[in-house]
């Protein structure tokens, strides 16, 4: 069958959009151009070598040549990657994923709402998601929601929750409407059960697509099981905390101490509150938040 040259030309320039616009929200602010044509390149590296005297031209040929070669209308393989030089250059912080692959939370929470990827579906009373603002720059995590989240259907609303809000208000923040907070599983695990690794694998999928989707600039990792999660490694908080890490290179994190560690009688407590609050500090460093003025 004859190809339609114009059905053609219409894909080509549909797939030239998709790229351009590809780049776009990648970062890129231009196209560049491709490297200088090798014979200027010669020239600019060897300045004073004289020409080799030019052979004559040979013989025009005696066959009549076709007026133009035969434009071929498929499109040539893509490169793997075309500007290698603007990806480097480009800031940390951005997500690399192509926007059509990006869920929006609204649709990740709704594939959580019905998961049954490990056993905890049996026992919860509901998948817990989060809360606080989707576009929030600042975003904590935690483990996996307690009695009061599940009855709840929202993270951090218990006791260790209370003391959370308390830190984040501390900040200068309203815990509502500047934050974004969530956790790595999403459904209660059973009194006096700690969430395990198989829990975890199935569940972090969506903590992945809420943080590319949320794409805060600072992510608060409270506690060990956030920062193991997140970063991956087997240190512990103690060793961690307070010191700037990367989530999938390119997203910073703070692994701080968990609301409940901090909320526990003991003598390790106070100091443990004093590091957690110079955690924070460095965060709203990070973020231009005002300090308090005795911090300052
Ligand atoms: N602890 C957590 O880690 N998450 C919650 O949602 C509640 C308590």
């Amino acid at each position: 069958m004859e190809a339609d040259p114009r059905a053609e030309l219409a894909a080509i320039a549909a797939s030239l959009r998709a790229y351009l616009e590809w780049q776009r929200d990648s970062g890129a602010s231009g196209i560049p151009r491709g490297k200088r044509a090798p014979a200027v390149a010669a020239q600019a590296t060897a300045p004073n070598v004289a020409p080799e005297p030019r052979a004559p031209d040979p013989p025009e040929p005696r066959t009549p040549r076709p007026l133009a070669a035969p434009v071929s209308l498929s499109l040539p393989p893509a490169p793997l990657d075309p500007f290698p030089e603007v990806v480097a250059s480009r800031p940390a912080a951005r997500p690399l994923t192509p926007p059509a692959a990006r869920r929006s939370l609204e649709v990740i929470a709704a594939d959580a709402a019905s998961c049954t990827r490990c056993g905890l579906c049996a026992s919860r009373t509901r998948p817990v998601f989060s809360r606080g603002d989707g576009k929030a720059r600042l975003c904590f995590v935690g483990d996996a929601p307690g009695a009061e989240e599940d009855a709840a259907g929202r993270p951090f609303v218990g006791p260790a929750g209370q003391l959370l809000d308390r830190m984040i208000r501390a900040m200068g923040l309203d815990p509502e409407r500047d934050v974004y907070v969530c956790n790595i599983v999403k459904c209660r695990p059973p009194e006096g059960h700690k969430t395990t690794a198989v829990e975890t694998a199935a569940c972090i999928p969506f903590l992945h697509e809420q943080l590319e989707a949320v794409a805060p600039k600072v992510i608060v990792a409270l506690g060990n099981t956030a920062v193991g999660a997140l970063l991956g490694g087997s240190a512990g908080i103690t060793k961690l905390r307070g010191e700037w890490k990367l989530y999938k290179g390119r997203t910073l994190v703070m692994p701080t101490y968990h609301p409940a560690y901090l909320q526990r009688p003991g003598p390790q407590q106070q100091g443990a509150k004093r590091d957690a609050w110079e955690d924070l500090r460095k965060v709203m460093k990070e973020l231009n938040l005002e300090l308090p003025q005795k911090d300052a």
